[in-house]
Parts: C-alpha cells; structure tokens; sequence
C-alpha cells in the first residue's frame, strides 16, 4: 500500500491524525491529511472550552469544521474529549461540589447528543490519574466531587450515544512497570467487573526523554486487552522520531488483535504542539521523513 490509511487497512485497523481547524486552509496540510489518514481527531475544537464556552451555551463551529472535512473525505472521527481538568472554560474551573458535576453531566449529554451516531471513539475521561509513583488519582476539581466522578461520566455518555466506542485516555500509562499504569489496570479491571461501560483504553503515547518508548509497551498493551477492552494508540509523537521506535510501537499495535488503530498528533513538525522535538512523520516542506517510511513498512 502507499498511504498509511490504506496500509492499516489492511489489518482492519485505521491510521488517524490530530487536526487543527485553522490549518485546514493549508494546502500543503491538507493534502498530507487526505491523502495519508483515514481517522482524525480534533486536536483542540472538541474541548469542554471549545464546546461549552459559555454555561449551557454550545458551539460546535470549528469541531463541525474539522468533523465535516472528516467526513466528507471518508474518515472516521474520535471524539476528544468530554471530562478532563485541563481547557475547562473559565466558568467551569470556578465550580465545585453537586454544581460541577452536575455541569459534567450536561456537558457530556451537550456534546455527545450533537454527535450522536456520528463518532466512532469518545475519549469520555481524559488524564484523570497522578504522575510519580502514588498511583493516585490526579487531584482535580472534578475529582473532588467524589471519585465515582469517573464512572458517572460514562454512564452518562453510554446513555446519550450507544453507538459510540468509550474510552479512557491517559499519558505515562505505556510502561507496564509504572505505578499510573498499574492504577490505571486496577480502575478498568474494576469497571469490567462491576458493569461500568466503558469500552476502550488510549494510550496518548508522547514519548520523551523524560518518558521514553519501553518495549514493554505491547505487554501493556496486551495485559489491558485481556480486561475485555480495545486499545488505542490516540496521540503518537515520538521526540527525535525514530523510525525504529515509531516501527515499534506500530509491531505493538499489529501484535494486539484488540488495538484497533494508531493516530498521530499532528502532520507537520511544524504542526506539533512540541514542534522543537521535531516528533512528527512529515518535514514542514510536506516530504515524508524516515520515520514515515518506517511506519509504512511495519503495517
Ligand atoms: C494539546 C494540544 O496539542 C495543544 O494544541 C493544546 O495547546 C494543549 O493540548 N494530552 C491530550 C491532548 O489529551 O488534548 C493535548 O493536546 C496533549 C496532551
């Protein structure tokens, strides 16, 4: 195959990309986009701050910018995300107790009822547990709701769109040897035992020097999978992009007959939201880099 799209296909799994809408208007983007992606998420437009600008005031816009050229063009499209501390608009950071969850709530219902039907994966919880080796949740407001927070969220997303795949998305969760891992297992090893739906693990998966690829990675992969959920691989950059590590965690995926597919955050380098890591698959000329000729040939 010649695109990644198609080559992923050919497992039956998707090869996706963030998109930024106001990059869309760059034809070079565009092309790269179309023509190598067959799944897109928004990078930033489907944010709580994106969607909920205003309490109860909904503005799809730039995610309708972004979901439409999806669409249009034939991908399918995750959702991202619906509950997370970060990007909250201003008057939900100001919220706590019975009003923000009850904002959570109807934040989820918003947002998921103007897509229902339409998206194959919601990212429903987005970064919910600590760094380090606690194991702990992440101190949040919404976490100082209560720590069922969690799995109100998607209770209440199973109900607004049964159609859609829910997913719990996290960073730092790639080495199985890592405490945020391990606590991350427990909480999906509960939810599948206790009847919370959820669906999917994501695996964001921007690797540094500070969290580096570890081959251990498809064990976790694998050891999540057995749980009874998906896996995904939702934000791939890889600093310095290796092209063996990027083979690698691509063997990862295609070794997991539960790893549905591998998106990565951004097109260009210039296009990254850590562009000085230079972690991407495309030059900002638009030629591929070696990394993408190695991605290639692993699917
Ligand atoms: C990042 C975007 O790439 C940036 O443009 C924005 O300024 C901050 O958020 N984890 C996530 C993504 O789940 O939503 C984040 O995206 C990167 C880390």
């Amino acid at each position: 195959e010649s695109t990644l799209g198609a080559a992923a296909a050919q497992s039956g799994r998707y090869f996706g990309v963030a998109i930024a809408a106001n990059r869309l208007s760059d034809s070079t983007y565009a092309t790269i986009a179309n023509r190598e992606f067959n799944s897109v998420t928004a990078e930033n437009e489907m944010k709580i701050d994106a969607t909920e600008p205003q309490r109860g005031q909904f503005n799809f816009q730039n995610a309708d910018r972004i979901y439409n050229w999806a669409v249009q063009n034939g991908k399918e499209v995750r959702g991202h995300t619906l509950a997370w501390h970060s990007q909250q608009p201003s008057w939900m950071q100001s919220l706590g107790g019975s009003a923000l969850r009850q904002a959570m709530i109807d934040h989820i219902n918003g947002v998921m009822s103007h897509y229902k039907g339409k998206i194959a994966q919601w990212d429903v919880v987005n970064e919910a547990f600590a760094d380090g080796s606690s194991g702990a949740r992440r101190d949040s407001n919404l976490e100082r709701t209560g720590s069922d927070w969690i799995e109100v969220a998607f209770r209440t997303a199973r109900a607004a769109d049964p159609s859609a795949k829910l997913c719990y998305n996290d960073y730092n969760v790639e080495n199985w040897t890592w405490a945020k891992t391990q606590a991350m297992y427990r909480m999906v090893k509960d939810f599948k035992q206790r009847g919370v739906p959820i669906d999917c693990v994501g695996f964001q998966s921007h690797f540094n020097s500070g969290s580096p690829y570890n081959s251990n990675f498809r064990t976790t992969l694998q050891e999540f999978a057995a749980l009874g959920v998906d896996v995904a691989i939702t934000e791939l950059d890889i600093q310095g992009a290796s092209p063996t590590t990027y083979a690698a965690v691509v063997n990862d995926c295609l070794a997991v007959s539960r790893c549905l597919g591998v998106t990565v955050w951004g097109v260009r380098d210039m296009d990254s939201w850590r562009s000085s890591d230079t972690p991407l698959l495309f030059n900002n000329d638009g030629s591929k880099k070696q990394a993408y000729t190695a991605v290639l040939n692993a699917l």
